[in-house]
């Protein structure tokens, strides 16, 4: 198995652009079998979780082209396929193409997800939405059915604002007849962009980015191209990869409104930030101050930003406190982080970091795709060599992450087993 070896003590420094966003192709992907003509995807990431993504479509009859970073998916024909469990439980988001498929053919069979363990993650909202649709779903045995004779627009209030039950509803009621109004909806970039994905193939979708979206159902949804925008997490770790090493990172072609949780936090901090239309820029001349960060849904601090945060703060000055307010096992950063010398402790939901001045490389695992940056951040400011196993949970969302740090002026290579014992 792969892993990553960094060279730590280098200053990353740079431009760059970042590929196209995880989430948002993943939930482009989940509702593209509504197109009954064929769609062209431009700026698909090509990691992992897309992969497995487009595999699932071809279970379900897609027909699936990759060219570069094009996706082309033609779902005119589509069959109820069943797909094998392992492949479903590799990404959690095979949960959310239930609405849209069930709503093409009337009745599936779907293994329940998975996905990176972070938290118990609920459905109970997305099945709450469906049903108020007018989808039957039932689990047994691991396995969901679904079926529906005919979708009706309703109204649905979520307790919580999930970003992944609002796009699943929004999704699913854009082929249900009549109108959908969805309360307390996440506000979160990639329901926006699901929304204008969905529009662009026929969909008549309102209020995508408020707490109050209206979806008018259609009785077909055509096709058409999209281009998936920039990814909003990769861009706010490299700004991250820069400061933590006390160097300068500017990210072009993605929008700072999506990062001003980060970039105000990095100015408390006393990072320097600028920002234009489509640039973000931070670098951190000197070390950077301790901050208290809280996670909460769109526009708050995002909590796949906690992780990378918390390893740039284990070397900031002064203590800082995060609070983890969306997932409660978000946490498998901490050990693998203080096996490097940094000095965080659990209390009451909340990681307490005492900043040090250095850390120092080691061998650490990967937890989760965040919890994996975190540890590859780490390794950048570290003194000597950081060894970071577990790494295929990183390629879930970045496409060969040493590439992009080492265009800034990192030394991380991708090694084998038995590289590893030739390098050392
Ligand atoms: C998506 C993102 C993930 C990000 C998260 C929050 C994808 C593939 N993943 O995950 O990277 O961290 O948004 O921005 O897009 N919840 C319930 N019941 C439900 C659904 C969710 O209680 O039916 C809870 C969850 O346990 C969590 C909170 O709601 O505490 C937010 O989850 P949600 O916004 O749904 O996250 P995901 O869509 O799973």
């Amino acid at each position: 198995m792969d892993s990553l070896l960094i060279r730590g003590g280098r200053k990353l420094v740079g431009e760059i652009e970042v590929s196209g966003s995880k989430n948002i192709a993943l939930a482009v992907l989940s509702s593209i079998v509504l197109a009954e003509e064929p769609v062209l995807l431009r700026n698909v990431p090509n990691i992992s979780d897309t992969r497995i993504k487009t595999k699932l479509l071809e279970i379900f009859g897609a027909k699936v082209e990759w060219m570069g970073t094009d996706v082309l998916v033609d779902c005119s024909n589509l069959v109820a396929g069943e797909p094998d469990e392992e492949m479903v439980r590799a990404i959690r988001t095979s949960f959310y193409m239930i609405g849209p498929l069930v709503a093409r053919l009337g009745t599936l069979k779907m293994p329940a997800p998975g996905g990176c363990k972070i938290g118990a993650r609920p459905v109970d909202l997305h099945l709450k939405g469906l049903h108020l649709l007018g989808a039957k779903i039932t689990l047994d045995g691991g396995i969901y059915t679904a079926t529906q004779k005919k979708l009706k627009g309703t109204e649905v209030y979520l307790d919580k604002p999930s970003a992944g039950a609002t796009q699943h509803i929004m999704s699913t009621a854009a082929r249900a007849e009549g109108t959908t109004i969805i309360n307390n909806a996440a506000m979160e970039p990639e329901i926006t962009a699901l929304a204008d994905f969905l529009n662009r193939i026929g969909a008549s979708i309102e209020g995508a980015g408020t707490p109050k979206i209206t979806i008018i159902g259609k009785r077909s949804l055509g096709g058409g191209d999209y281009k998936i925008p920039a990814d909003r997490i990769q861009a706010g770790t490299f700004l991250l990869a820069g400061a933590i090493t006390g160097g300068d990172v500017t990210i072009r072609n993605i929008l700072p409104e999506d990062q001003t949780a980060l970039v105000n936090k990095m100015r408390e901090a006393g990072a320097f930030v600028d920002e234009g239309v489509d640039w973000v820029r931070i670098g951190a001349p000197s070390r950077l101050n301790g901050v208290n960060v809280t996670t909460m849904p769109h526009p708050g601090f995002p909590t796949d930003m906690q992780q990378p945060m918390a390893a740039t703060l284990c070397v900031a000055e002064g203590t800082s406190i995060i609070e983890e307010t969306i997932y409660e096992s978000r946490t498998g950063h901490i050990m693998e982080l203080n096996r490097m010398g940094a000095q965080i402790r659990q209390e009451s939901g909340s990681a307490v970091i005492q900043g040090v001045e250095s850390l120092r490389g080691a061998t650490v695992y990967a937890s989760d795709l965040r919890a994996g940056a975190a540890l590859c951040l780490a390794g950048l400011v570290a003194e000597g060599e950081t060894h970071v196993r577990n790494i295929h949970f990183i390629d879930r969302g970045y496409e060969a992450i040493e590439s992009t740090l080492n265009a800034l002026g990192a030394d991380v290579q991708r090694v084998t087993e038995s590289e590893l014992v030739k390098v050392r």
